[in-house]
This record gives structure tokens, C-alpha cells and sequence, in this order.
């Protein structure tokens, strides 16, 4: 079956030639376990994530549902902004945003109470600020406005004691919205396709993320490179990925997103696959990176 023939969402470790042990992960590093993480005692205040690629269609979304949903199992609270005009991520977690307050409403002012745009999604502990087409006109609208890079971190600020964790889905190009993210977030994520142009485009992102460190949010840290769209049965995939960690090091997540169809099928249904396939290895995969970012300190 051709939906078959795209699943891959196993990612077996692969053999060592000729030795039996280590067993290496898909970016060649030791495969390694990430605890469970500990219950927390309270809760906030928020650490802020912009989940950043230029580049589109490269899980930035999927990432935000995904991670959020698996992050929310763990017990943490999280909030999760959509701030991209398709709105990808408001259908992804099944808003209807027809006749709500979006985050463009918040930008302009017009409504002042982030919290009264808050809506909760069916995962329990995770929320979120959703968007719609609307948000397409904010940044001809902001651009005369007076520290017009800062008005999404003033947004969230009037939240942040609630949440442990905030993720920002932003759109793929580097514009004013995409500057407001990054000056709002303590640390980015960045998704990369393991696909051949996936390496252009990263260089001018963290050109961009220096040049935001430099002028406006001087202790924003990269938490990491998360590869997606992985299949390990191509040699493309797997050089790629080589590339990816050869290239950034350390700063290449251990966890990786295997390519399959489920995902697709999740957004479909407005559900993470964490509900909508818990089983499936797809869903353990987001939930091996939440382990991770919490093992890395990126997460509460
Ligand atoms: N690991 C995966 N395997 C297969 N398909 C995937 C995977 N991750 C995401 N997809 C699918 O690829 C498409 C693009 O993913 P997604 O919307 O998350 O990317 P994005 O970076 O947010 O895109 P955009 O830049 O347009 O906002 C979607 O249809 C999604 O369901
Ligand atoms: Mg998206």
C-alpha cells in the first residue's frame, strides 16, 4: 500500500560495522534515554520558544502541536501562540477561529486581556492564542508603531506566571512577526527538513537570531536543531542528516522526527497524534524531544 510505503516513523538504531555496541542513534550519536520528567510543585513563570524556519513546510507547526501536546502529558502547563495568517496551527489543535479574538487583535491593540484570548484545546493543559488571515495585515500596520519589535514579548508578559512553557508557531519568512518572536523568546527551535536544500536558508536564520541577540533580546539561546521528515531507508535522508551534524554539532537534538503519513492524518482530524495515535511510534518520537528539551534544560 503507498501509505505504507511512507511510513516511517520507526528510527532504528543503526549498526556499527563491524562492532556490536554502540548502538548509534540516526544522527550517529550513542542512542540514549531521556528520564520521565519530575512532576513540578507550581507552575510558571513561562520560558518562551520560537519554533523558527524561513524555510516553509518543514514541521514548524506540526512541532508546536506535537511538542506542546507531549509536553502537557508530562504536566506542564503550555500555551501555544499561533503566529502564522494560514492559521495551520489553530486547525491543527481544532479551533474554529470564526468570531474569536486572534493574537492580530492583541498586536493592535484592540483587544488589551490576553488572557480573554486564551482558548483551551481538548489536550488538557494545553492552550492556545489562535490566528487567522487577519494577522496577514499586522505587519503593515505595526511597522510606524514605537518599539514595534517588542509588542508580542509585552503580550505575553501579562501571562507568562501561568504557563511553564510558551511556543510560538512562526511563519516561514523573517519578517516583523518573525523578529517580535524572537525578541519575545528566551531560546528557538529550529525544525530541518532532512531534505537537500534544507541547509540554505539555516545560516541566514541564525544570522538573524545574532542580529536579534545584538539589538533587541540579548539572552536569546538556540535550544536546538530538531530534524524532520527523516527516512532512514533513503541515503539522501541519512546524508543529510550527517551534514546537519557535521555542520551544528552539539546543537542537533538526539531526537528525530521520522517521516509517515500519520501526521497529515493528526492534522485532519485537529488533534495532536499524541491523541491521535498515542501508540504509534510517531507520537513517542515528540515525546522522546519533550524529554529531551527537558533533560537539556530548554523546559521546566
Ligand atoms: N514528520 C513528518 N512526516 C510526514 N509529514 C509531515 C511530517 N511533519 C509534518 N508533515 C506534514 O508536512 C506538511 C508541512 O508541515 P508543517 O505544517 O508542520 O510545516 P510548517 O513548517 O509549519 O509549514 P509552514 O512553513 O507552511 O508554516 C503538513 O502537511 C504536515 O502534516
Ligand atoms: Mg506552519
Amino acid at each position: 500500500m503507498a501509505a505504507k510505503r511512507n511510513d516511517v516513523a520507526e528510527l532504528p538504531g543503526l549498526d556499527v560495522p563491524g562492532t556490536a555496541e554502540p548502538k548509534l542513534g540516526p544522527t550517529g550519536r550513542p542512542l540514549r534515554e531521556f528520564p520521565v520528567p519530575a512532576p513540578l510543585n507550581g507552575h510558571g513563570p513561562a520560558r518562551i520558544i520560537a519554533l523558527c524556519n524561513q524555510k516553509g513546510g518543514v514541521g514548524k507547526t506540526t512541532t508546536t502541536i506535537n511538542l506542546g501536546a507531549s509536553l502537557a502529558q508530562y504536566g506542564r502547563r503550555v500555551l501555544a501562540i499561533d503566529f502564522d495568517p494560514q492559521g495551520a496551527l489553530s486547525a491543527g489543535l481544532g479551533i474554529n477561529t470564526h468570531d474569536l479574538p486572534t493574537i492580530y487583535d492583541l498586536l493592535l491593540g484592540s483587544e488589551k486581556d490576553t488572557l480573554s484570548t486564551i482558548v483551551e484545546t481538548s489536550t488538557p493543559g494545553l492552550d492556545i492564542i489562535p490566528a487567522n488571515i487577519d494577522l496577514s495585515a499586522a505587519e503593515v500596520h505595526l511597522v510606524n508603531e514605537v518599539a514595534r519589535e517588542m509588542i508580542l514579548a509585552r503580550v505575553l508578559r501579562r501571562v507568562s506566571d501561568r504557563y511553564d512553557v510558551i511556543l510560538i508557531d512562526c511563519q516561514p519568512s523573517l519578517g516583523l512577526l518573525t523578529v517580535n518572536a524572537l525578541t519575545a523568546a528566551h531560546g528557538v527551535l529550529i525544525p530541518l527538513e532532512c531534505e537537500f536544500f534544507a541547509l540554505r536558508g539555516v545560516a541566514l536564520l541564525i544570522e538573524t537570531i545574532d542580529k536579534v541577540r545584538d539589538r533587541l533580546n540579548p539572552a536569546i539561546t538556540l535550544d536546538g536543531i530538531l530534524p524532520t521528515m527523516f527516512d532512514p531507508r533513503t541515503l539522501h535522508s541519512r546524508e543529510v542528516l550527517e551534514r546537519v551534524v557535521e555542520t551544528f554539532g552539539d546543537r542537533v537534538l538526539e531526537s528525530v522526527i521520522g517521516r509517515t503519513v500519520k501526521f497529515p492524518d493528526a492534522s485532519v482530524a485537529g488533534t495532536p497524534i499524541t491523541t491521535f495515535a498515542p501508540e504509534h511510534a510517531a507520537a513517542e518520537s515528540y515525546r522522546r524531544v519533550a524529554r529531551e528539551l527537558v533533560a537539556r534544560g530548554a523546559v521546566a
